[in-house]
């Protein structure tokens, strides 16, 4: 157990540069990014990053992303960078999308579990920008979270998954994208959307034209190419279910478990969590962007011992609603489908 720091960036005008300083030094701190929060250490210290797959408890054969504050720090992290992959970086950084592209061997072994590409990313997040730009090295970072857990989007979740495992962490407020970046596969002809996220492949389409889905997204027996897309992720505390239809049919599902003595909870829509009767409501939002932002706090919400199981509405996989829809998927244990 250690003294995990906890800064709030708009009192303490000094937290970035102290934070910075941690980081240099080897150890970990948590700070936020456009998408979540990302747990950072110094990428090109094996050690340093060791503390991050320890304080999280993940598998160690799931790399990591490189964040960088330029574009030239990017590409000093590379081997070749393709003229798609280029147009992509100037489109989309800074940005929520991740671009894997072959390694050069400037980051630790750890960082890229082995493989001989690296996922590189520049986020769009005033925080960070400052703390990349302030530290000068590469920082390597995942999610904020406990291993298999939501992914975090306000300081408060970091605390509750991390305090006392971490050194340090930078209170931003909540992210805004609310999902994890898109994570692009570069190194092919055509790229290869790995993670669906905050980047759309409507927006990536329209830069490079032709963009594809890595078919493990869309066949869950498929081995993914993105090692960590094969654990169960975002879990919530008791089994959720996906529910496809209509509000009608959502009710009907409800009142059936609740005459089978389990208490339910509901993820969905502010228009059709109004039509709903349950024993805990959560309105997501008004239209995708903000379901997205919304999430995970929602799934970090129920609690065992209060709610027995969680009934989600499905949304459209169009635009961030593919990302929406990858995350319930991977966070349920079952799907009614209509
Ligand atoms: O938005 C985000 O990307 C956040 C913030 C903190 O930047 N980070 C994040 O990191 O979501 P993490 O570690 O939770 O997810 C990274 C994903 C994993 O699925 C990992 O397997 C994949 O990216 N990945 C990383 N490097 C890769 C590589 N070289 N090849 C293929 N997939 C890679
Ligand atoms: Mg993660």
């Amino acid at each position: 157990m250690v003294q995990t720091k906890r800064w709030n960036v708009q009192t303490n005008k000094m937290t970035i540069s102290e934070a910075a300083a941690l980081l240099k030094d080897g150890q970990t701190v948590a700070f936020p990014t456009e998408t979540v929060y990302g747990l950072g250490a110094d990428a090109t210290n094996e050690t340093a990053v060791s503390g991050i797959f320890e304080a999280k408890g993940r598998p160690e054969d799931n790399p990591l992303i490189a964040h960088v504050a330029t574009k030239k720090q990017l590409t000093s992290l590379v081997s070749s960078l393709s003229p798609i992959a280029e147009k992509l970086i100037d489109a989309f950084t800074p940005g929520p999308i991740t671009f894997v592209l072959p390694s050069n061997g400037t980051c630790a072994e750890n960082v890229t579990a082995g493989l001989s590409t690296i996922g590189v990313r520049l986020p769009d997040h005033p925080v960070a920008n400052k703390l990349l730009k302030e530290c000068g090295i590469p920082i390597a970072a995942p999610s904020a979270n406990v291993s298999g857990k939501p992914s975090p989007t306000t300081a408060d979740h970091v605390w509750t998954d991390l305090n006392g495992k971490i050194a340090g962490l930078v209170d931003g407020g909540p992210t805004g994208v609310g999902v994890e970046s898109t994570v692009i596969d570069c190194t092919q002809e055509i790229p290869i959307i790995l993670r669906p996220g905050g980047i759309t492949k409507e927006q990536l389409e329209q830069v490079v034209g032709k963009v594809m889905l890595d078919p493990a997204l869309a066949n869950v027996s498929e081995k993914p190419k993105a090692p960590g897309m094969k654990y169960r992720h975002y879990a919530p505390e008791v089994p959720m279910w996906l529910v496809e239809g209509s509000s009608e049919k959502m009710q009907e599902v409800i009142n059936d478990q609740r005459v089978q003595q389990n208490r339910v909870g509901v993820m969905a829509s502010t228009l059709t969590s109004h039509k709903l009767e349950a024993d805990r409501i959560i309105s997501l939002g008004v239209d995708i962007a903000e379901i997205a932002a919304n999430l995970y706090d929602a799934l970090r919400e129920f609690k065992d011992g209060e709610i027995d199981l969680i009934l989600c509405e499905t949304f459209p996989e169009t635009s961030i609603g593919e990302a929406v829809m990858n995350r319930l998927k991977k966070a349920s244990t079952d799907y009614l489908k209509e």
